[in-house]
């Protein structure tokens, strides 16, 4: 019996199936949308020629990607063997739907594709992503509506955020109000997909759902009053929100007709990218923190008490195993790293061995390494801050200031995480940059914890695949854990102790960042 496990991201669509009970994997694919499908026009997933911070995809351009990957996945495993579903999608993401939507859902024929099928459905023809930042006078609205920006952050765990799904909402209503007015039904990527797999219209679940400034952490419900003061006549719009244990429908015949899935195969509520990451890493359970190194960096970890960050540049989701995640984003992740290597026309090699030939805590030296408007902590840099010697200053001493952009990006990550109330034996690390060790080091120093990098790639869709597992076969996920979420042999790093050694460079780099946000 094999269960099978989505992942609708930004830039492809991925599928794994994997064979529980054995432990093993049986077969993985990615259809990434630039490639192909270049018709959509988004090489990277979203729309090119989006103005004012608008960025757009074209929910169609996922429902043709879903077709090439199950096609694809058909031919590489027997689809019949799957017997439980599930997935995720990026987070934030909106689809409007217009009153088709339920008349069509049900019926979809094998004798045209889903796009062809499903775009006479939608309200909008595209849908705004987490990259769009186009709601800053909405979100100021929001929390004038509400009261204060804090009375928002108490309910749903953020303050008002541009790319959350509340503001877009609202910015919807505002720029095409006959638009909104026939839209029946708003889902979020990882909703819509689900309802499209199951033929039905699927609830919203707790994980994504919080990422949207509209539910409220105390019963996981919809807030009226935030609701309120988003948009009019929001609530019949929405779906209902469930808990990640839910089975929320069967697979439609559509699927089993066309790829050959068992009749009635269950389908789990489908979460966000990031709390089905934390089931794919298995962190589930408080204790172990995941740090994602990418475009921007990420931490995210089960939280042992629902707190939120009271400088409101956290968030907090709902944990698909249960109870709730924390989660922060560092604008500046690789693209700093990147910046700071290409400064001196270092290969990685070099911005590597760097690193190696200088000493922990740099000496003093430090760097606040925000090379774009960061937002934890918020702050509006165009270039870094440095203070050192001047050589350092001059930008003269390219090993040590390579050192000061690692170390100060994590120096930052451990002030900025603290309200989540963590103390990692080991943190879990994951990402493009994840597999330097001389990072990673740094890294395990300064959190002194341990750091390990797992054997899985792609812990978004296997996230899926094991909650799929836990919730329609009933294997406990500590069996599913032990057999799919272990550490790559060799890879763990212990810390070492150079405590005193950051001792004053953390001193140092809280002056810089007090003085930075006072500008
Ligand atoms: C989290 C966020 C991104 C998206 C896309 O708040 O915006 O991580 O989920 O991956």
């Amino acid at each position: 019996m094999y269960t099978l496990g989505f992942d609708a991201s930004t830039q492809s669509f991925s599928a794994i199936v994997i064979d529980p009970a054995e432990g093993i994997i049986i077969a993985e694919h990615t259809i990434n949308f630039g490639k192909h499908l270049p018709q959509y026009n988004s090489p990277q997933g979203f729309i090119q020629s989006g103005s004012g911070k608008e960025v757009h995809s074209d929910p169609c351009m996922w429902l043709d990607a879903l077709e090439l990957l199950l096609e694809d996945l058909a031919k590489l495993c027997d689809l019949s063997k799957v017997s439980a579903i599930s997935g995720a999608g990026q987070q934030h993401g909106s689809v409007y739907l217009n009153s088709e939507w339920n008349k069509i859902l049900p019926v979809l024929h094998t004798n045209a594709s889903l796009s062809v099928q499903l775009r006479p459905c939608l309200s909008r023809s595209t849908s705004p992503i987490w990259m769009d930042g186009s709601t800053s006078r909405e979100c100021s609205e929001i929390s004038e509506n509400v009261g204060s920006n804090q009375e928002v952050c108490n309910k749903s765990g953020s303050i008002t955020i541009e790319r959350f799904t509340g503001p877009q909402i609202r910015r919807f209503s505002k720029i095409d109000p006959l638009g909104y007015q026939k839209t029946e039904r708003i889902h979020l990527v990882s909703s819509f997909i689900c309802s499209i797999l199951c033929g039905t219209d699927a609830p919203i679940d707790t994980g994504d759902g919080a990422g949207m400034n509209l539910l409220n952490l105390e019963n996981w419900d919809w807030d009226p009053m935030l609701l309120d003061a988003t948009a009019p006549e929001l609530m019949q719009k929405l779906p209902a929100v469930k808990d990640g244990s839910t089975i929320c429908g069967q697979i439609a015949p559509y699927f089993v007709e066309k790829f050959g899935f068992q009749e009635a195969t269950p389908i789990t509520i489908f979460t966000g990218d990031n709390p089905s990451s934390l089931v794919g890493m298995g962190a589930s359970q408080p204790g172990k923190v995941v740090i994602s190194l990418g475009t921007s960096d990420t931490v995210f970890a089960a939280m042992p008490a629902t707190v939120s960050d009271p400088d409101g540049c956290g968030h907090v989701f709902g944990n698909p195993s249960g109870g709730s995640m924390s989660l922060q984003c560092f604008i500046n992740g690789s693209l700093a790293r990147e910046s700071v290597k290409d400064k001196f026309h270092f290969d990685w090699d070099q911005f590597t061995s760097a690193l190696t030939r200088t000493k922990p805590g740099n000496e003093g030296a430090v760097m606040l390494p925000f090379f774009r408007p960061e937002i934890s902590p918020r702050i509006n840099l165009k270039k870094p801050i440095l203070s050192g010697s001047r050589d350092f200053k001059l930008w003269s001493t390219p090993e040590s200031n390579i050192r000061a952009c690692v170390e100060g990006q994590f120096l930052n990550m451990k002030r900025s995480t603290q309200w989540m109330q963590l103390t990692p034996e080991t943190i879990y690390l994951t990402g493009g940059a994840s597999t330097n060790d001389a990072i990673a080091q740094i890294l395990a120093d300064i959190f002194q914890a341990k750091v390990q990098r797992l054997a899985v790639s792609g812990s978004v869709a296997l996230g899926g695949a094991l909650r799929a597992a836990v919730n329609s076969l009933k294997i406990p996920l500590e069996d599913l854990e032990s057999k799919f979420c272990q550490p790559d042999a060799g890879s763990t790093l212990d810390p070492q102790d150079n405590v005193e050694a950051y001792q004053l460079t953390e001193e140092r780099f809280a002056a810089l960042i007090t003085k930075a946000s006072s500008k």
